[in-house]
């Protein structure tokens, strides 16, 4: 028995080795941290229970029987954050880059089978060279086996990556296919193909920080939702991502003790909207004045910024802020941040988080770019999105609501359980500017002065429609609020939608508008 004991000893110790000192030495050099440091610093203390620690890869081409560590470069297993179950599994680049084998199929498949049965998160902490490439095509299929799970669990369990190395090739899918992925600055990369092979295709120059950085993919192709300045900021902002959310789809989010009043009225909103129309306003202000004080986590904040979609809470309830930022493009509807709109709207509908909408758009951007790039099929994302989500869902105008934009952004009509607007609401159908010329083409043509009659035009249409009261008197705004009541507004509502009957139709899925 002592011998038997002493050679799992010995297994054991060469698990916790990893690839060897110098492997860590070299990893420590760029900057990262090991697997295991990495699970250390994001599980709570003694809570990692591993499985498949001793599990090795069975190859012999290439010399690959010389190159076994137990464990095969990937640390599978469960433990707790801030005392909540979830399921984790983090690649170890010592061994063999980290690169994704057969085993390393199987032993984060096993844990995602096991986290869909009961029903808790999982966390995949991604440093990896992609494919094992002396396994050939095993490892191809390898990554099939994971991605299945990955889109089984999607709806079901949050599931949020974390990039602390390369993710290349295949690799690359399985963060894209969960529901956060959030990249180390500087040391993180995502690509399909790596600096040579687009150099040898394309004959682009280009390094993978360019290619591939945090940068690129939290500001401008949008595939990270979040990007951290260190290992230690990535794995503290999994945890605070994890408590906005559910265990799973069956559950409610987890609820904080509320520090912050709910009749807590701040003055300073009622003046927050410049009367200049034309003027600019940070949204993020409005946001930081209503939600509970330090309680808005913004997600996707670099990509699409005339967009806003973030984590709060309202007294102590986790919401989903959707809002259009007037500081950017006036917070006109463009593609990137109607992607980014859908997309959170869907990710709250999964997880009972209600939703509440600022709106200030003056429409869906214009153009023949935009056109041409399809801001009718990326658009149409946001209506899906919104009249698919039967979380309860509220409004608050705070000023344009103008065409496209006041429909698309949560309107009544589309299922919107609650509409408020703000004393400086324009809800109206198209720009005062636009409506002048088009009704008076022919009296314009035959005006003596035609810039005076289309400024009288204009102040007429502003006075009649720029405004929350014809909307309110048609009941397509349930009620307009003084600015400083909005928070304990959205509190009562909530509370009274708490218990909102949520029924959808009987169909195997729609087409969303991809
Ligand atoms: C096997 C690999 C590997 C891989 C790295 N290693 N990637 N072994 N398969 N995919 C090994 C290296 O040979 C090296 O071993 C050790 O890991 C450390 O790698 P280095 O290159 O020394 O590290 P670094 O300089 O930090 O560079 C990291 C890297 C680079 C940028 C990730 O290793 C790299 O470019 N790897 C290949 C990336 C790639 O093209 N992957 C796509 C695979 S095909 P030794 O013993 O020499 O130190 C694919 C398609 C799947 O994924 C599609 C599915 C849908």
């Amino acid at each position: 028995m002592t011998e038997r004991l002493s050679r799992l000893r010995r297994m054991r110790e060469q698990a916790l080795a990893g690839g060897g000192s110098a492997r860590i030495e070299q990893q420590h050099a760029k900057g990262k941290l090991t697997a295991r440091e990495r699970l250390a610093i994001l599980l709570d203390e003694a809570s990692f229970q591993e499985l498949g620690a001793l599990a090795t890869h069975q190859s012999t081409e290439f010399g690959m029987e010389r190159h076994k560590v137990p464990g095969d470069g990937i640390i599978t297993g469960f433990g707790k954050i801030n005392g909540r179950r979830v399921a984790v599994f983090a690649q170890d680049f010592t061994v063999l880059g980290g690169s994704f084998s057969e085993v390393q199929s199987h032993k984060i498949s096993r844990i995602q089978d096991l986290a869909l049965e009961s029903g808790i998160p999982l966390i995949g902490l991604n440093d990896s060279g992609g494919a094992r490439v002396q396994e050939g095509v095993r490892s191809l299929a390898a990554y099939g086996e994971v991605f299945l799970r990955n889109v089984m669990a999607s709806g079901v369990i949050p599931q949020i990556s974390l990039i602390m190395g390369p993710c290349a090739g295949g690799a690359v899918y399985s963060p894209a296919l969960t529901d956060f992925t959030i990249m180390v600055d500087g040391t993180s990369n995502m690509f399909l193909t790596g600096p040579e092979i687009v150099r040898t295709v394309t004959g682009e120059d280009v390094d993978a920080e360019t290619l591939g950085g945090a940068a690129v993919h939290n500001s401008r192709s949008g595939v990270a939702q979040f990007s951290a300045p260190s290992e230690h900021a990535a794995l503290a902002l999994a945890k605070t991502l994890l408590s906005y959310l559910p265990q799973n789809n069956n559950d409610d989010p987890p609820q904080v003790t509320p520090h912050d009043s709910p009749d807590r009225m701040d003055e300073s909103l009622n003046t927050i909207v410049p009367a200049d129309d034309g003027e600019a306003y940070d949204m993020r202000d409005v946001l930081d004045r209503v939600f509970d004080t330090e309680s808005v986590l913004e997600v996707h904040p670099d990509f699409a910024p005339n967009a806003i979609v973030a984590f709060a809470r309202l007294d102590g309830h986790s919401v989903g802020i959707v809002a259009n930022q007037p500081m950017v493009m006036a917070g006109a509807l463009d593609l990137d941040g109607s992607d980014k709109i859908a997309r959170f709207i869907t990710l709250c509908d999964m997880f009972n988080i209600p939703l509440v909408t600022f709106v200030d758009c003056p429409g869906y951007l214009p153009g023949v770019e935009q056109e041409h790039s399809g801001v009718i099929r990326h658009g149409a994302k946001i209506i899906y999105a919104y009249c698919q989500a039967t979380v309860p869902k509220i409004s608050v105008v705070t000023r344009k609501a103008i065409g496209g934009s006041y429909v698309a952004m949560s309107s009544k009509q589309m299922n919107n359980d609650i509409a408020f607007a703000w004393p400086s609401a324009q809800i109206a159908v198209m720009g005062a500017e636009g409506a002048a010329r088009l009704l008076n083409r022919q009296a314009l043509k035959e005006a003596e002065d035609p810039a005076a009659l289309e400024a009288e035009f204009i102040a007429d249409y502003r006075e009649k429609f720029f405004n929350p009261y014809r909307a309110a008197d048609l009941g397509q705004i349930d009620e307009v609020i003084e600015p400083r009541e909005t928070r304990a507004r959205l509190i009562r509502s909530l509370e009274v939608l708490q218990t909102k009957v949520q029924t959808s139709l009987p169909k195997k899925h729609g087409l969303f508008p991809v």
